[in-house]
């Protein structure tokens, strides 16, 4: 088929059709988890986040918001339902070793992120991780953190930066991976009013899919006004 053919046949398919053969980057169906001895947290969680898409995950403290993010990830398994991403199930390790070479979370606690001694060497390690040399590292640092307005930043000691240095650093550490799919876990706890103008600028001139837990309505109306709401273990479109 020629790319014009194709095109043609495209345009003349109903809108619905066509989404329908999108695959979505990251889709949770039936998901339930709870941790040893406790009562579960989740049950029957189905989500999905399409290519493009921003969408918010909302809910009460304590509602098992930071932990459907971490069973995303594949940090913790869960006890039931299936995580698919970008169209491949995500079963064992190596299922989710490849996916988080796509999916970056910024962790709701800067200091469970941040671990090297210096920012520089914070936002060099994902890609030194990923098999760049030293000197490709150190242009992505430099070239995230100037994109962040964080180069003042870049040679301090990282657990001596306040909460809200802290969190933009932790951004940059993901951001310096280049994922297809940003993860956000509360991402304005702890940031000034001109940080968090700025993570608003910054987040808005980005091109990936965002999936954002946020309890700031104000934040999320910004960056995502539409998702789902964790309540009763289970999710709903909002
Ligand atoms: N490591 C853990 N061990 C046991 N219980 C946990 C652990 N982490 C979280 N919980 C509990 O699981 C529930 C969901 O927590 P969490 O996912 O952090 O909620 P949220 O992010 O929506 O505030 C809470 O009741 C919390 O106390
Ligand atoms: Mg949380």
């Amino acid at each position: 088929m020629s790319p014009t053919e194709r095109q043609t046949e495209q345009a003349d398919m109903p809108a619905t059709s066509s989404s329908l053969l999108r695959t979505p980057l990251i889709e949770l169906t039936d998901l339930s988890f709870a941790y040893p001895g406790l009562e579960p947290v989740l049950e029957g969680a189905s989500m999905r986040l399409m290519p493009g898409e921003r969408l918010s995950l909302v809910g009460p403290n304590g509602a098992g918001k930071s932990t459907l993010l971490k069973i995303i990830m594949g940090l913790l398994a869960p006890t039931g339902g299936t995580i698919t991403a970008f169209g491949k199930p995500c079963v064992v390790e190596a299922d989710f070793h490849d996916m988080r070479r796509r999916v970056g979370l910024v962790f709701q606690d800067a200091d469970d992120q941040l671990f090297c001694p210096t920012v520089a060497e914070d936002v060099a390690f994902g890609p030194l991780n990923l098999g760049k040399s030293k000197h490709e590292a150190l242009a992505i640092v430099d070239r995230v953190l100037t994109r962040l307005g964080l180069t003042h930043l870049r040679d301090r000691v990282t657990h001596k930066l306040s909460g809200g240095e802290k969190r933009l650093v932790t951004l940059a550490t993901v951001l310096a991976m280049e994922p297809e799919v940003l993860i956000l876990d509360e991402p304005t706890n702890a940031l000034d009013p001109s940080n968090y103008a700025r993570l608003i600028e910054i987040l808005n001139g980005l091109d990936q899919a965002i999936l954002l837990v946020s309890h700031d309505p104000d934040f999320r109306a910004e960056i995502a006004p539409r998702g789902y709401r964790l309540a009763g273990r289970a999710l709903t479109r909002f």
